[in-house]
């Protein structure tokens, strides 16, 4: 869907995180597109053309409606959000069966489920619903998991392109019979090869086909996609990590989620999951593994001299992961991080409430949960916690820079990916009443307040996908 895609200034406030650590507050700034929706200029009030670029822009809306924008006081722009982790066929039971062990639940309740996607128009209307919906929460780009069948990983593939969300999708292998259902499961290692190098195929051609027909395409990525090592062969394993070698492909996995995967793969490789996962060639700078919360120091250094990214998935890891995530840890150590929803291990889909577990959880680790212990071996031992604005960097430009894909903030280079807050909604007033005027006040506010009803527009590449 696009109903505007001629998109070429917008000016307003806009909050956004273009380093680690803290925020910045673009106060009614001009940031001016170029025809493929990839922001070309940024000037703010100091600078000495300002009012000239303005009143250019404001010209030019006038004369070709739609092309000039300007936000209203209360409105801010955030950068919209990028998920590095879901899972498409199990959105239809995000919030469902959360008091299983993750074994209990992928056996039971997910791989039937996930089945589904057998019939390629139940994906696509899972897929696309999804799509839509995140849309609404402000998240442009998503790394998924489809499921293990070429068709339906396909049609998630085609109802994002359709929605203007911008999409890494894999196709998922898990091929072991011993570990797997026959009812969904690759039939054969060669046959999970076979597939999932005819998924690349296919998606490439979607991406170049979508990008001739519409210079504001947002993209469409394919990621080899192992389900974690549970799930797969060695063949599997190690015809994936050459596949991805190969073509030059995202990875994505789950890693060291919990106790039971942890174990898994020191009893199988006498390794730990993240060193097995090096050994068959699936860690790298485009290696996205999910979770990843029993890390030791040795896995830890693994991931930043690999490059490996970090998918954080704070409300997943509160049901599944038997742990709590050391994020800061691992950012000290040089490891990048993202974040994911992690649909349905996490019911949300919104990053605003991965933002806030994010945050919670940090502080929980740092300060220790069980009072009946001794203060002084209750937390980590180390100083643990996250801030809001770190977060926030986590759901937007972490998430970026982990894809190496040009968004996540609001810098010349980067496609205009945004959503509007209005903070002054109707039973959602984020303004602080005149009282919390400060920026990082403002900004606190609409981390932990802002309700899908705030999120009044949604932008995808300069083209208008969400409008309330
Ligand atoms: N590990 C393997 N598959 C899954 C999944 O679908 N969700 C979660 N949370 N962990 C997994
Ligand atoms: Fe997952």
């Amino acid at each position: 869907m696009s109903t505007v895609s001629n998109l070429k200034a917008v000016l307003g406030s806009f909050f956004h995180t273009p380093v680690y650590g803290g925020f910045e507050l673009l106060e009614r700034t001009l940031i001016e597109l170029d025809d493929d929706g990839v922001i070309e200029r940024i000037t703010r009030p100091d600078d000495a053309a300002y009012a000239e670029h303005v009143a250019a822009a404001r010209t030019a809306g006038e004369r070709e409606p739609g092309s000039f924008m300007e936000l209203a006081p209360d409105t801010y722009m955030l950068p919209g959000f990028v998920d590095l982790h879901v899972h498409a066929p199990q959105w239809p039971q995000a919030g469902v069966a959360l008091d299983e062990p993750l074994n209990v639940w992928l056996d039971q309740r997910t791989f039937p489920l996930e089945a589904r996607f057998a019939d390629p128009e139940f994906a696509y209307t899972v897929g696309a619903d999804l799509a839509r919906t995140f849309l609404s929460r402000g998240t442009t780009t998503v790394l998924y998991f489809a499921s293990a069948h070429l068709e339906g990983s396909y049609a998630v593939s085609r109802a994002c392109a359709e929605a203007g969300q911008r999409a890494i999708v894999g196709k998922v292998v898990m091929d072991d019979p011993a570990a797997n259902h026959d009812f969904y499961r690759d039939a054969t290692p060669e046959q999970a090869l076979v597939d999932t190098e005819e998924f690349l195929t296919r998606v490439e051609t979607l991406d170049a086909q979508s990008r001739a027909a519409d210079p504001r395409f947002a993209g469409a990525y394919a990621a080899v996609t192992p389900r974690f090592i549970p799930s797969c062969t060695d063949e599997a394993l190690a015809g994936l990590g050459q596949i991805a070698a190969a073509h030059d492909a995202y990875i994505q996995s789950h890693c060291n989620e919990g106790q039971w995967e942890h174990g898994v793969a020191i009893e199988r490789f006498g390794k730990t999951d993240a060193e097995a996962l090096a050994s068959f060639g699936l860690l790298g700078p485009k290696s996205i593994m999910a979770h990843c919360t029993f890390m030791n120091d040795g896995d830890t250094a693994l991931f930043a001299e690999t490059g490996t990214v970090v998918a954080h998935c704070p409300i997943s890891n509160a049901y599944f992961a038997n742990s709590a995530c050391p994020v800061r840890r691992m950012h000290e150590a040089g490891v990048r991080i993202g974040m994911g929803t992690d649909i349905s291990g996490g019911f949300s889909p919104s990053m605003y409430d991965d933002i806030r577990q994010a945050v919670m959880t940090s502080r929980m680790l740092e300060e220790g949960v069980d009072a009946l212990v001794p203060q002084e071996r209750r937390g980590a031992g180390r100083p643990s916690r996250i801030s809001a604005p770190e977060a926030l960097y986590l759901a937007t430009k972490g998430g970026a820079e982990g894809l190496g894909l040009a968004t996540g903030s609001f810098e010349v280079g980067r496609a205009f990916d945004a959503q509007a807050i209005d903070t002054r909604r109707p039973y959602a007033d984020l303004t602080g009443f005149g009282v919390f005027d400060e920026p990082g006040d403002k900004l606190a506010r609409i981390l932990y307040l802002a309700t899908p009803d705030n999120i009044r527009q949604v932008w995808c590449q300069g083209k208008l996908v969400i409008e309330r």
